[in-house]
């Protein structure tokens, strides 16, 4: 084991031979890195008085702005941008600060970087902080980014929408925000929708929801089944679908559909302030 350490090492000192790569900028962290990752305020503060760049990166391009964030160090994110740290940097592999913050479901980071002008969503093949922050369930971080200009209906290849995402994770509370801010509902994977990926995981609750917003239950998928083909035999979930494909549809549901269609994603902001009486705009809104 010490051998192959010693081989790495010696593949390393070779290649920053012929990169004439400054050991400096990719043996270690640096200072500041440290203080960030730890949530170290005041060590941090000192470091930038002292004039360290609050940019350095390591090999990876990771910032001491993406260590705060995936510490859920909220005080030193602040403090790093408000010296001038780069709010957009990425990683080599595409990850920002505000992904980090997602991951960790730091919704106050996640406010700071998109106040600060942070871009609120990812480039096509690059980690996606909608997409992160739903499959773990943040969804206070799903309120920011959409809030902030994320299109709740961005789909990546191997991913599928933000909505599928909540599907396949069972997650409730995100799967709701993205619909009540106008994603989609027949916008999955591919063909397969977020009923369909809802139904595989026998999620019920997540089942009634899409629903609730005009899901199509007779959606094909590439391999032409219906969400309640690929429900598993005699769940729960088998056994709501095929209940509801036997019960007519509630006229108010279908009103509030065609409404909400009407209005079109952009403007469904506006519905709280229609002049309806309360309960009226509260069902519109899906409160
Ligand atoms: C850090 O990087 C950003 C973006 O490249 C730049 O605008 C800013 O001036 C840099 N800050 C410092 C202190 O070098
Ligand atoms: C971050 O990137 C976005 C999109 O490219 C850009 O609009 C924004 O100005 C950048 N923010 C900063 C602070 O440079």
């Amino acid at each position: 084991m010490a051998e192959e350490d010693n081989d790495d090492d010696n593949v390393w000192n070779a290649l920053a031979v012929i990169l004439d790569i400054d050991s400096e900028s990719w043996a270690d962290r640096s200072p500041l890195h440290d203080a960030a990752c730890q949530g170290r305020l005041l060590a941090l503060r000192t470091l930038i008085l002292q004039g360290h760049n609050v940019n350095v990166s390591t090999i990876d391009h990771v910032t001491p702005l993406h260590e705060a964030c995936i510490g859920h160090h909220v005080a030193c994110a602040r403090a790093l941008i408000d010296a001038g740290a780069n709010v957009n940097a990425s990683t080599i592999d595409g990850v920002t600060p505000l992904f980090n913050a997602c991951t960790v479901g730091s919704v106050a980071c996640t406010e700071i970087l998109l106040e600060n002008g942070a871009k609120p969503q990812s480039l096509v093949y690059h980690p996606s902080p909608i997409h992160e922050a739903t499959s773990k369930g943040h969804h206070g971080c799903v309120e920011a980014l959409v809030s902030w200009g994320a299109d709740v209906d961005m789909d990546i290849p191997h991913l599928g929408t933000a909505l599928y995402t909540a599907c396949i994770c069972r997650e409730l509370e995100c799967a709701r925000k993205l619909l009540r801010e106008g994603a989609n509902v027949q916008k999955g994977k591919s063909l397969d929708s977020p009923l369909h990926a809802a139904a595989e995981k026998d999620c019920t609750a997540v089942v009634n929801l899409l629903l609730d917003f005009g899901a199509d239950i007779n959606a094909r998928n590439t391999e032409f089944q219906r969400p309640v083909d690929v429900a598993p035999p005699s769940s729960l979930t088998e056994g709501f679908l095929l209940l509801y494909e036997a019960t007519p549809r509630l006229l108010s549901q279908l009103c509030r559909q065609c409404v909400r269609n009407c209005v079109g994603r952009d403007r469904l902001h506006l519905l709280a302030h229609l002049p309806l009486p309360n309960r009226v705009k509260s069902y519109l809104q899906h409160q």
